[in-house]
């Protein structure tokens, strides 16, 4: 059912710049209009100024004006901080290689204000 929007963010994993941890990560976030954005990791030499792939996929959509999302693919489970950013503009699929699950699942008792 999301076999393209993994398959998006596994391109989307070609462009990370990870001079540092080597590792890629990709992620590509549909938002409810069908719309599609996409997201690599990019690290930094200063390592805390590096930005997850989720985020800048995340940030791409909002951006272009897009805050409503059925679901984000990414190649990697997503990190604690991805998930509270995700979970910023509501609940929704959080698809990897291995599985389909809810972000609510993923962060139960989200912090919210
Ligand atoms: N990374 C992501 O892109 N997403 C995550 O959810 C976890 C970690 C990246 C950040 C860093 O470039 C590399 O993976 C190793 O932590």
């Amino acid at each position: 059912m999301y076999t393209k929007l993994l398959e998006m963010a596994k391109e989307a994993a070609e462009n990370a710049y990870a001079p540092y941890s080597g590792l890629r990560v990709g992620a590509a976030i549909l938002g409810e209009d069908g719309s599609i954005f996409t997201g690599c990791n990019i690290e930094n030499a200063s390592y805390g100024a590096t930005v997850c792939a989720e985020r800048v996929a995340l940030y791409t959509a909002v951006s272009k004006g897009v805050r409503k999302f059925r679901a984000v693919a990414v190649t990697h489970i997503p990190c604690g901080i991805c998930r509270q950013t995700l979970f910023e503009f509501g609940d929704m699929d959080v698809i990897t290689p291995d599985a389909v699950q809810k972000l609510s699942l993923l962060l139960p008792e989200a912090f919210t204000l």
